[in-house]
């Protein structure tokens, strides 16, 4: 699997696609007026970039199916890492004026790249604040919010920033130190500012899409009806009673029907009861209700959350702890903002302490890790996707991402530790697609089809 040719791994997806679509190659070749040796090749990857191109150019054209499913994604990191040096992050500088107080277009950011791949769910910049503010006041002429995006925002703050949020019209802000962070939900207004002259200010912004982001192409197609699938959270069983709606309409089970399942599971809750009214649900009618509907109880279950949509957290030297362990310190840790609402987003600061670079005391995460060395001093990286041990040292302003279990592990350089600012969110493969995956007999096939279907 490892050693897979791009081109091979092109052919054993096209290999699954024609088994969806219940082809063999001799059924495929004659559907693209092609010759079956030419398929085989394709599929056995050992055809030409322009022949599996036009394989799968005939296939999106044949059949109805998305053909950009069929264009796997090359990997551009190295044994499952990809560093952005600091002076490539200069060179993608650029400046974003807005309006001062007089109406005046000035400087406000100065943004850079950092490092992401092909690969991963994010794109993080770094963002110098160049809009000096002697208050922390939103109303202050010189601040200026943007509109909001539609990517999640989990931002590090590094020296003396203000924080500006507008909720419902609203206006927020907060003076941020070194280490603190906060989260945006989509589309709130904010903006940020500096409150020294002379001290570096910036931010380090990780945006992210999550699984909305990845339904995108689906709901850009549904338009107007995807607000269909937005959920009732008017009370503390609504979003519950709009799934067990959902759930009736999408298997054609009528209220009576559902009257006579909840009576079969020796429920005394109805139909109605289910559907609709402020009375809430017992954790005793959900599991009727699961019961009646043929689903499990996770599956009408919506979580109510008390968060904010903008959430700050200020850092404190009682958070920090060592990492792996008490009695293995090679870096303390401390937490940055969490939020139950995005359980696959996860930050922390690290204080790099030993001179230890074996790997057995590293990282590994089911998520896709942001990396930055935001302090003065360079850090020893290890590394290894299974394959083979590799080693860098990582700047002061390099970054590097991380793809989901590949071991890392940090030591010092030479002379004082580094710090680094570590933020993780997760890709395709989270919550219920690490369950349904959990299924399935092996995992072999999954990641590289490799037969025909019968
Ligand atoms: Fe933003």
């Amino acid at each position: 699997m490892k050693d897979a040719t791009y081109l091979q791994l092109v052919g054993a997806r096209i290999l699954s696609e024609a088994n969806d679509l219940k082809r063999d190659s001799h059924a495929l070749a004659a559907d693209l007026s092609l010759d079956p040796a030419t398929i085989d090749d394709v599929i056995s990857g050992s055809a030409t970039p322009e022949t599996t191109d036009e394989v799968i150019r005939r296939m999106g054209e044949v059949y109805p199916i998305d053909e950009t499913d069929l264009r796997l994604l090359p990997d551009d990191c190295d044994d499952g890492i990809k560093i952005m040096r600091a002076k490539e992050s200069r060179a993608t500088s650029r400046i974003f004026r807005r309006s001062d107080r007089n109406g005046n277009l000035e400087p406000y950011y100065e943004y850079r790249d950092t490092a992401f791949s092909r690969l991963s769910p994010f794109r993080p910049e770094w963002i110098r604040e160049l809009r000096v503010v002697s208050d922390c006041d939103p109303a202050n002429p010189d601040v200026a919010f943007n509109h909001g995006h539609f990517l999640h925002q989990y931002t590090m703050y590094v020296g003396p920033v203000n924080h500006y949020w507008e909720i419902d019209g609203r206006r927020y802000a907060a003076e941020m130190h070194t280490g603190d962070s906060s989260y945006h939900t989509p589309f709130r207004p904010h903006t940020f500012t500096s409150r020294s002259a002379t001290e570096r200010a910036l931010i380090l912004a990780v945006t992210f899409g999550g699984n909305v982001r990845r339904a995108q192409r689906e709901l850009y197609a549904l338009g107007a009806r995807a607000e269909h699938y937005l959920l009732d959270h008017a009370g503390p069983s609504a979003g519950t009673k709009s799934l067990i709606r959902q759930y009736l309409h999408d298997a054609a089970i009528t209220l009576e029907q559902l009257d006579a399942e909840l009576r079969r599971a020796g429920a005394t809750l109805t139909a109605r009861g289910a559907v609709g009214g402020d009375r809430p649900l017992s954790a005793r009618d959900v599991e009727h209700l699961a019961m009646a509907l043929g689903v499990s109880v996770r599956d009408l279950q919506v979580a109510v959350f008390d968060d904010s949509e903008v959430i700050v957290e200020h850092t404190s030297p009682d958070d920090e702890y060592p990492y792996p362990a008490a009695t293995d310190h090679r870096c303390l840790i401390r937490p940055m903002i969490r939020t139950a609402k995005m359980p696959a987003m996860r930050g922390f600061t690290a204080h790099i302490t030993t001179p230890d670079t074996n790997l057995a005391g590293g990282f590994t995460t089911s998520l896709h890790s942001w990396i930055y060395n935001y302090g003065h001093h360079a850090t020893r990286l290890c590394w290894s996707d299974g394959s083979g041990e590799r080693q860098t040292v990582i700047e002061p302003d390099d970054s590097v991402y991380v793809q989901p279990f590949v071991t890392h592990a940090f030591s010092r350089a030479e002379g004082e530790p580094a710090d680094l600012c570590v933020v993780r969110v997760a890709g395709h493969v989270s919550g219920d697609t690490q369950r349904e995956l959990s299924h399935f007999p092996s995992i072999s096939r999954v990641v590289r089809e490799d037969r025909r279907w019968y």
